[in-house]
């Protein structure tokens, strides 16, 4: 079984752009960086690690493809298997900040995969997020790189290298 394997949807390209970053972070190569407009849920369970990205669309949704690619996932015997999250939102839309990362985290819940990634809440501001699945700990890894890209790269070294532990 390969060991890192992403999963990104994006409309505007910032999630793919993150989805980029996090596999040289993680040395992941191209081949195993899936867009998942045009990939089978079942390709999940080619990897020890999946990693699964969505930016926060509408009223606090998934983006359309990664919420087709969920309920196709949702399915899925992924016992034995780890997933971790992360999305891109824009946190003046302080009810639903990167909403899509929790609601991904509770989509696949049921697959028997153990959940790894979770992010401190520390250095974030805004009022909600089904992201938060305890105080101050986040389902995965947040990134508003509409309002504070400088934030981007440090929280994705601190994230992955926290990833590589887990
Ligand atoms: C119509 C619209 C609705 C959005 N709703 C949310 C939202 O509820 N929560 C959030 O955190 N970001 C929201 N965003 C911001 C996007 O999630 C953010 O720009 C994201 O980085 C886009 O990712 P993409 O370029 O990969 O598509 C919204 C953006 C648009 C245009």
């Amino acid at each position: 079984m390969k060991k890192y394997g992403i999963f990104y949807a994006t409309s505007t390209g910032r999630t793919a752009r993150v989805a980029s970053a996090i596999a040289k972070a993680l040395g992941v190569a191209d081949d195993d960086v899936h867009n998942v407009a045009d990939t089978a849920p079942s390709v999940l369970g080619d990897y020890e690690v999946a990693i699964l990205g969505s930016p926060t669309y509408a009223a606090g949704d998934m983006q359309a493809n990664m919420d087709d690619f969920i309920d196709g996932a949702q399915a899925l015997d992924l016992k034995g298997h780890k997933l971790a999250f992360f999305g891109t939102g824009d946190d003046t839309m302080a009810h639903t900040f990167c909403s899509a990362v929790g609601d991904m985290a509770k989509a696949l819940s049921a697959t028997g995969a153990v959940q790894i990634g979770e992010f401190d809440a520390k250095g974030y501001v805004f009022d909600d997020s089904e992201a938060e699945i305890a105080p101050g700990v986040y389902a995965g890894l947040l990134l508003d790189s509409v309002n504070h890209p400088e934030l981007d790269a440090p929280r994705i070294a601190a994230w992955t290298a926290a990833l590589r532990d887990e």
